[in-house]
Protein backbone atom coordinates (compact mmCIF):
# COMPACT_ATOMS: atom_id res chain seq x y z
CA UNK A 1 0.00 0.00 0.00
CA UNK A 2 3.02 2.30 0.09
CA UNK A 3 3.12 5.09 -2.62
CA UNK A 4 5.85 7.40 -2.14
CA UNK A 5 5.54 9.34 1.20
CA UNK A 6 2.14 8.95 1.56
CA UNK A 7 -0.20 5.82 1.76
CA UNK A 8 -4.21 5.40 0.79
CA UNK A 9 -6.31 4.23 2.89
CA UNK A 10 -8.62 2.92 0.18
CA UNK A 11 -10.45 -0.49 1.69
CA UNK A 12 -10.22 -2.43 4.30
CA UNK A 13 -8.99 -4.86 2.29
CA UNK A 14 -5.79 -3.44 1.80
CA UNK A 15 -4.56 -4.84 5.08
CA UNK A 16 -4.11 -7.44 7.51
CA UNK A 17 -5.82 -7.80 11.23
CA UNK A 18 -2.28 -6.82 12.68
CA UNK A 19 -2.03 -3.62 10.60
CA UNK A 20 -6.40 -2.78 11.26
CA UNK A 21 -5.11 -2.95 15.23
CA UNK A 22 -1.84 -0.87 14.98
CA UNK A 23 -4.23 1.68 13.10
CA UNK A 24 -6.81 2.04 15.58
CA UNK A 25 -4.38 2.16 18.79
CA UNK A 26 -3.01 5.52 16.98
CA UNK A 27 -6.65 7.06 16.86
CA UNK A 28 -7.19 5.96 20.07
CA UNK A 29 -3.80 7.29 21.64
CA UNK A 30 -4.54 10.63 19.58
CA UNK A 31 -8.04 10.72 21.18
CA UNK A 32 -6.81 10.81 24.80
CA UNK A 33 -4.49 13.55 23.99
CA UNK A 34 -6.36 15.73 21.97
CA UNK A 35 -2.64 18.00 21.47
CA UNK A 36 -1.34 14.79 19.51
CA UNK A 37 -1.41 16.89 16.08
CA UNK A 38 1.19 19.61 16.14
CA UNK A 39 -0.74 22.87 14.60
CA UNK A 40 0.66 26.51 14.64
CA UNK A 41 1.82 28.79 17.35
CA UNK A 42 -0.19 31.16 19.12
CA UNK A 43 -3.21 31.37 21.90
CA UNK A 44 -5.63 29.55 19.64
CA UNK A 45 -2.75 26.87 18.75
CA UNK A 46 -4.44 23.32 18.18
CA UNK A 47 -7.64 25.00 17.81
CA UNK A 48 -10.43 24.43 15.05
CA UNK A 49 -13.36 26.58 14.08
CA UNK A 50 -15.90 24.97 11.80
CA UNK A 51 -17.57 27.22 10.07
CA UNK A 52 -21.18 26.84 8.49
CA UNK A 53 -22.29 29.11 5.64
CA UNK A 54 -26.23 28.63 4.41
CA UNK A 55 -25.53 31.89 3.13
CA UNK A 56 -22.60 33.44 0.88
CA UNK A 57 -19.85 36.08 2.63
CA UNK A 58 -16.62 37.72 1.88
CA UNK A 59 -15.70 39.59 4.91
CA UNK A 60 -17.36 36.90 7.74
CA UNK A 61 -15.90 33.81 5.46
CA UNK A 62 -12.30 35.60 4.80
CA UNK A 63 -11.74 37.63 8.51
CA UNK A 64 -12.82 34.14 10.52
CA UNK A 65 -10.64 32.35 8.41
CA UNK A 66 -7.61 34.75 8.83
CA UNK A 67 -8.15 35.31 12.42
CA UNK A 68 -8.13 32.20 13.37
CA UNK A 69 -4.67 31.10 11.64
CA UNK A 70 -3.50 34.42 12.93
CA UNK A 71 -4.07 33.39 16.46
CA UNK A 72 -2.50 30.25 15.73
CA UNK A 73 -5.58 28.02 15.07
CA UNK A 74 -6.98 26.04 12.01
CA UNK A 75 -10.36 26.24 10.14
CA UNK A 76 -12.68 24.25 8.26
CA UNK A 77 -15.03 25.96 5.53
CA UNK A 78 -17.95 24.31 5.08
CA UNK A 79 -21.73 24.93 3.57
CA UNK A 80 -25.17 23.26 4.78
CA UNK A 81 -25.74 22.05 1.14
CA UNK A 82 -22.26 19.89 1.00
CA UNK A 83 -23.65 18.55 4.62
CA UNK A 84 -26.30 16.23 5.25
CA UNK A 85 -28.09 18.82 6.66
CA UNK A 86 -28.98 19.54 3.17
CA UNK A 87 -30.38 16.16 3.51
CA UNK A 88 -32.24 16.82 6.45
CA UNK A 89 -29.89 15.50 9.29
CA UNK A 90 -31.24 18.09 11.86
CA UNK A 91 -28.85 20.85 13.27
CA UNK A 92 -29.29 19.12 17.21
CA UNK A 93 -27.47 15.90 15.46
CA UNK A 94 -24.95 17.86 13.05
CA UNK A 95 -24.07 19.97 16.37
CA UNK A 96 -23.49 17.04 18.21
CA UNK A 97 -21.37 15.03 15.44
CA UNK A 98 -18.96 18.57 14.85
CA UNK A 99 -18.90 19.19 18.96
CA UNK A 100 -16.90 15.76 18.52
CA UNK A 101 -14.42 17.02 15.74
CA UNK A 102 -14.04 20.60 16.05
CA UNK A 103 -13.04 23.45 19.19
CA UNK A 104 -15.50 25.82 18.34
CA UNK A 105 -18.47 26.46 15.02
CA UNK A 106 -19.36 29.74 13.26
CA UNK A 107 -22.64 29.37 11.53
CA UNK A 108 -24.26 32.16 8.98
CA UNK A 109 -28.01 30.88 8.89
CA UNK A 110 -31.33 32.70 8.02
CA UNK A 111 -33.34 31.50 10.61
CA UNK A 112 -32.55 32.61 14.37
CA UNK A 113 -34.24 29.93 15.63
CA UNK A 114 -31.49 27.21 14.38
CA UNK A 115 -28.84 29.15 15.47
CA UNK A 116 -30.01 28.70 18.96
CA UNK A 117 -30.93 25.20 18.52
CA UNK A 118 -26.98 24.84 17.07
CA UNK A 119 -25.85 26.28 20.45
CA UNK A 120 -28.35 24.31 22.43
CA UNK A 121 -26.84 21.25 21.35
CA UNK A 122 -23.38 21.95 20.74
CA UNK A 123 -20.62 21.24 23.71
CA UNK A 124 -18.37 23.84 22.18
CA UNK A 125 -18.79 27.76 21.48
CA UNK A 126 -20.84 28.63 18.74
CA UNK A 127 -20.87 32.27 17.17
CA UNK A 128 -23.56 34.22 14.96
CA UNK A 129 -22.32 34.86 11.89
CA UNK A 130 -25.45 36.80 10.97
CA UNK A 131 -28.87 35.48 11.20
CA UNK A 132 -32.03 36.90 9.35
CA UNK A 133 -32.46 38.46 12.73
CA UNK A 134 -29.18 39.89 13.80
CA UNK A 135 -25.36 40.17 13.10
CA UNK A 136 -23.46 40.94 16.10
CA UNK A 137 -19.41 40.41 14.89
CA UNK A 138 -20.38 42.98 12.81
CA UNK A 139 -21.45 45.68 14.98
CA UNK A 140 -18.32 44.76 17.24
CA UNK A 141 -16.28 45.94 14.70
CA UNK A 142 -18.44 48.95 13.74
CA UNK A 143 -17.82 50.23 17.63
CA UNK A 144 -14.00 49.43 16.89
CA UNK A 145 -13.87 51.65 13.98
CA UNK A 146 -15.95 54.15 15.02
CA UNK A 147 -14.02 54.45 18.51
CA UNK A 148 -10.57 54.76 16.69
CA UNK A 149 -11.60 57.60 14.41
CA UNK A 150 -13.59 59.47 17.03
CA UNK A 151 -13.24 58.16 20.73
CA UNK A 152 -15.35 56.73 22.75
CA UNK A 153 -18.85 55.92 21.59
CA UNK A 154 -20.53 56.72 24.69
CA UNK A 155 -22.68 59.84 24.50
CA UNK A 156 -22.27 60.07 20.90
CA UNK A 157 -25.18 59.60 18.42
CA UNK A 158 -25.70 57.64 15.63
CA UNK A 159 -28.16 57.52 12.76
CA UNK A 160 -29.41 54.65 10.96
CA UNK A 161 -31.59 55.35 7.49
CA UNK A 162 -32.98 52.55 5.54
CA UNK A 163 -34.35 49.31 6.02
CA UNK A 164 -34.90 47.65 9.23
CA UNK A 165 -32.85 44.52 9.78
CA UNK A 166 -30.50 42.20 11.43
CA UNK A 167 -27.46 44.78 11.39
CA UNK A 168 -30.08 47.46 12.49
CA UNK A 169 -30.76 44.92 15.50
CA UNK A 170 -27.43 44.67 16.21
CA UNK A 171 -26.90 48.48 16.42
CA UNK A 172 -30.15 48.71 18.50
CA UNK A 173 -28.63 45.66 21.28
CA UNK A 174 -25.50 47.61 21.27
CA UNK A 175 -26.93 51.07 22.13
CA UNK A 176 -28.30 50.92 25.78
CA UNK A 177 -24.86 49.07 26.44
CA UNK A 178 -22.03 51.08 24.97
CA UNK A 179 -24.37 54.45 25.72
CA UNK A 180 -24.85 56.09 22.37
CA UNK A 181 -27.86 57.69 20.92
CA UNK A 182 -29.32 55.66 18.25
CA UNK A 183 -31.75 57.70 15.69
CA UNK A 184 -33.42 55.47 13.12
CA UNK A 185 -35.15 56.51 10.14
CA UNK A 186 -37.06 53.79 7.89
CA UNK A 187 -40.17 53.43 6.11
CA UNK A 188 -43.20 53.16 8.35
CA UNK A 189 -44.11 49.36 6.52
CA UNK A 190 -40.60 48.84 7.09
CA UNK A 191 -40.56 49.65 10.83
CA UNK A 192 -37.93 47.94 13.89
CA UNK A 193 -40.08 45.74 16.04
CA UNK A 194 -41.69 47.48 18.97
CA UNK A 195 -40.70 44.36 21.18
CA UNK A 196 -36.87 45.30 19.90
CA UNK A 197 -37.05 48.94 20.75
CA UNK A 198 -38.57 48.60 23.96
CA UNK A 199 -36.11 46.16 25.14
CA UNK A 200 -33.27 48.72 24.12
CA UNK A 201 -35.34 51.56 26.44
CA UNK A 202 -35.76 49.78 28.87
CA UNK A 203 -32.06 48.94 29.47
CA UNK A 204 -31.68 52.78 29.11
CA UNK A 205 -31.18 53.49 25.86
CA UNK A 206 -32.31 56.67 24.00
CA UNK A 207 -33.33 55.19 20.51
CA UNK A 208 -35.53 57.48 18.24
CA UNK A 209 -37.86 56.30 15.91
CA UNK A 210 -39.09 58.43 12.68
CA UNK A 211 -39.99 57.64 9.37
CA UNK A 212 -37.86 60.69 8.59
CA UNK A 213 -34.31 60.56 7.43
CA UNK A 214 -33.85 64.23 8.12
CA UNK A 215 -34.65 64.11 11.48
CA UNK A 216 -32.76 60.90 12.33
CA UNK A 217 -29.22 62.35 10.76
CA UNK A 218 -29.82 66.08 11.95
CA UNK A 219 -26.34 66.71 14.09
CA UNK A 220 -25.43 63.17 14.32
CA UNK A 221 -21.96 61.64 14.90
CA UNK A 222 -22.20 59.53 12.24
CA UNK A 223 -24.99 57.88 9.38
CA UNK A 224 -25.19 54.34 9.17
CA UNK A 225 -27.11 52.17 6.07
CA UNK A 226 -27.25 48.79 4.64
CA UNK A 227 -28.70 47.12 1.39
CA UNK A 228 -32.63 47.27 0.72
CA UNK A 229 -32.30 44.16 -0.20
CA UNK A 230 -30.73 41.80 2.42
CA UNK A 231 -30.25 37.89 2.10
CA UNK A 232 -33.47 35.73 2.25
CA UNK A 233 -35.54 38.94 1.06
CA UNK A 234 -38.27 38.00 -1.83
CA UNK A 235 -39.68 41.67 -1.75
CA UNK A 236 -36.96 43.58 -4.06
CA UNK A 237 -39.00 45.48 -6.17
CA UNK A 238 -41.55 47.40 -3.26
CA UNK A 239 -38.24 47.84 -1.29
CA UNK A 240 -36.72 49.49 -3.45
CA UNK A 241 -40.09 51.84 -3.91
CA UNK A 242 -40.67 51.95 -0.24
CA UNK A 243 -36.60 52.84 0.24
CA UNK A 244 -35.38 55.18 -2.28
CA UNK A 245 -36.07 58.65 -0.65
CA UNK A 246 -33.71 56.89 2.22
CA UNK A 247 -30.79 57.18 0.16
CA UNK A 248 -27.30 58.50 1.78
CA UNK A 249 -26.30 60.99 -0.40
CA UNK A 250 -24.15 64.27 0.04
CA UNK A 251 -27.23 66.19 0.70
CA UNK A 252 -28.26 63.99 3.62
CA UNK A 253 -24.62 63.61 4.77
CA UNK A 254 -24.83 67.61 5.22
CA UNK A 255 -27.70 67.77 8.01
CA UNK A 256 -25.13 65.65 9.99
CA UNK A 257 -22.43 67.05 11.77
CA UNK A 258 -19.79 68.36 9.79
CA UNK A 259 -17.12 65.35 11.03
CA UNK A 260 -19.70 63.00 10.78
CA UNK A 261 -18.38 59.44 9.72
CA UNK A 262 -20.25 57.38 7.39
CA UNK A 263 -20.27 53.31 7.90
CA UNK A 264 -21.84 50.40 5.62
CA UNK A 265 -21.29 46.62 6.59
CA UNK A 266 -20.74 45.65 3.06
CA UNK A 267 -21.67 45.09 0.54
CA UNK A 268 -22.27 48.51 -0.70
CA UNK A 269 -24.97 48.80 -3.59
CA UNK A 270 -23.88 52.43 -4.92
CA UNK A 271 -26.45 54.38 -6.69
CA UNK A 272 -29.52 52.73 -4.28
CA UNK A 273 -29.01 53.08 -0.59
CA UNK A 274 -25.82 54.92 -0.79
CA UNK A 275 -23.97 57.22 -3.40
CA UNK A 276 -20.59 56.36 -4.67
CA UNK A 277 -19.57 60.54 -3.61
CA UNK A 278 -20.83 59.25 0.01
CA UNK A 279 -18.95 55.95 -0.29
CA UNK A 280 -15.58 57.26 -1.78
CA UNK A 281 -15.71 60.77 0.40
CA UNK A 282 -13.60 62.05 3.09
CA UNK A 283 -16.00 60.96 6.00
CA UNK A 284 -16.28 57.48 4.86
CA UNK A 285 -14.51 54.61 6.94
CA UNK A 286 -16.09 51.82 5.23
CA UNK A 287 -13.00 49.37 4.87
CA UNK A 288 -11.73 50.29 7.81
CA UNK A 289 -14.54 48.70 9.01
CA UNK A 290 -14.51 45.82 6.83
CA UNK A 291 -10.80 45.43 8.27
CA UNK A 292 -12.13 45.61 11.69
CA UNK A 293 -14.13 42.40 11.16
CA UNK A 294 -10.92 40.51 11.63
CA UNK A 295 -9.48 42.31 14.69
CA UNK A 296 -12.84 42.17 16.62
CA UNK A 297 -13.22 38.73 15.89
CA UNK A 298 -9.67 37.96 17.48
CA UNK A 299 -11.47 38.97 20.53
CA UNK A 300 -14.63 37.27 20.01
CA UNK A 301 -12.61 33.91 19.05
CA UNK A 302 -10.20 34.77 22.21
CA UNK A 303 -13.15 34.97 24.98
CA UNK A 304 -15.09 32.65 23.47
CA UNK A 305 -12.31 29.97 24.22
CA UNK A 306 -10.98 31.38 27.34
CA UNK A 307 -7.93 32.62 26.21
CA UNK A 308 -8.41 36.49 26.79
N1 LIG B 1 -20.62 42.55 6.32
C1 LIG B 1 -20.63 41.23 6.10
O1 LIG B 1 -21.02 40.43 6.94
O2 LIG B 1 -20.17 40.86 4.86
P1 LIG B 1 -20.20 39.41 4.20
O3 LIG B 1 -21.62 39.10 3.86
O4 LIG B 1 -19.33 39.56 2.99
O5 LIG B 1 -19.65 38.44 5.21
N1 LIG C 1 -28.46 43.00 5.97
C1 LIG C 1 -27.56 42.29 5.08
C2 LIG C 1 -26.19 42.22 5.68
C3 LIG C 1 -25.16 41.58 4.81
C4 LIG C 1 -23.81 41.48 5.48
C5 LIG C 1 -28.12 40.91 4.82
O1 LIG C 1 -28.63 40.30 5.76
O2 LIG C 1 -28.06 40.47 3.68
Amino acid sequence: TANGSYRNFLDLTQFDGDELRAILDTGRKIKSSRNGVRRGEGPLAGKVLAMIFEQPSTRTRISFDVGMRELGGETLMLTGAEMQLGRGETIADTAKVLSRFVDAIMIRILDHHELNELAENATVPVINGLTKVSHPCQIMADVMTFEEHRGSIKGKSVAWTGDNNNVLASWVHAAPRLDFELRIATPAELAPPQDLIDAARAKGGSILVTTDPYEAVKGTDCVVTDCWVSMGDDDAESRHNLLSAYQVNNRLMSEANSDALFMHCLPAHRGEEVTSEVMDGPNSVVFDEAENRLHAQKGILAWCFGAS
